[in-house]
């Protein structure tokens, strides 16, 4: 079905302009999941991070305002969302992982389209070694400045246990923490810090020091065998959580207490 369905796509295709692949399944489906949610995710965090409002009731914070830098507005204009001070960290983290990678140079650039599908360029192709794809190096540094991230968003969802008339629970509190279980599981999943655990290591038994980072190791590639999983789940959550509290400081629906 999906192979007939394929071919007749590609029938109309001219020859020359037919990605060079011996693939007859429907390989360039695969991609379209990821465009949709990540163009949804886009336009969606745009929004929330230039308007600028709705963002807090106690105790909740949203993720996207998280640090939250000057919400008064004491030196940073008023047109400048505290958000945009901070996103640009979560931001270039994701951007620059491995998985993501991945997916948007296929779903988004379709170069390379696939697995097994050629290049669209015969020639010239450098992957990652030249500008300015190289930059993608810095994502060991995001990976350290997301964890500064981890930090605070830790703190907001053991904050968000402390409403103003005593220790509680609500579905917003659940929701951050879910939101930051997640994300942890994400970060600690992340391919540059598996080799910051295990990487460059001949013998994992020589001495103490090799044996924990063995441990660590381990525990961080079980992590990572399920990294896309992390990725997806991770940045669902982040929107949700925000759309939550929104809605919760908007006074559009009424914050759940369950305990
Ligand atoms: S490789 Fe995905 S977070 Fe580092």
């Amino acid at each position: 079905m999906a192979q007939s369905a394929t071919t007749n796509t590609l029938a109309t295709v001219p020859e020359t302009r037919r990605p060079r692949t011996e693939r007859r399944d429907a390989w360039w489906l695969e991609n379209w999941p990821f465009v949709i949610v990540m163009s949804v995710f886009a336009i969606y965090t745009t929004w929330r991070a230039l308007a600028g409002d709705y963002y807090w009731t106690d105790p909740y914070l949203s993720p996207f305002y998280s640090p939250l830098i000057d919400p008064q507005h004491h030196w940073l204009p008023r047109v400048i969302s505290p958000a945009v001070l901070i996103l640009w960290g979560p931001l270039g983290f994701r951007m620059t992982c491995y998985y993501y990678r991945k997916a948007y140079y296929r779903g988004f650039f379709v170069d390379p389209p696939a697995c097994a599908v050629g290049e669209k360029k015969s020639s010239g192709y450098c992957g990652e070694t030249s500008f300015p794809y190289i930059l993608q190096n810095v994502h060991r540094y995001f990976f350290v400045i997301a964890l500064v991230f981890l930090a605070f968003l830790w703190y907001d969802a053991i904050r968000a246990f402390f409403f103003p008339n005593g220790i509680g629970l609500g579905v917003g509190t659940v929701a951050m923490l879910v939101n930051i279980i997640l994300l942890t599981g994400y970060t600690f999943g992340c391919h540059s810090f598996r080799h910051l655990a295990g990487g460059r290591l001949d013998c994992f038994s020589c001495s103490a020091a090799a044996v924990t980072r063995h441990g660590a190791w381990r525990g961080v590639t079980r992590l990572n065998e399920h990294h896309m999983f992390w990725a997806w789940v991770s940045m669902i959550s982040v929107a949700l959580t925000d759309l939550y509290i929104r809605l919760v400081a908007a006074g559009t629906i009424k914050d759940i207490r369950l305990l």
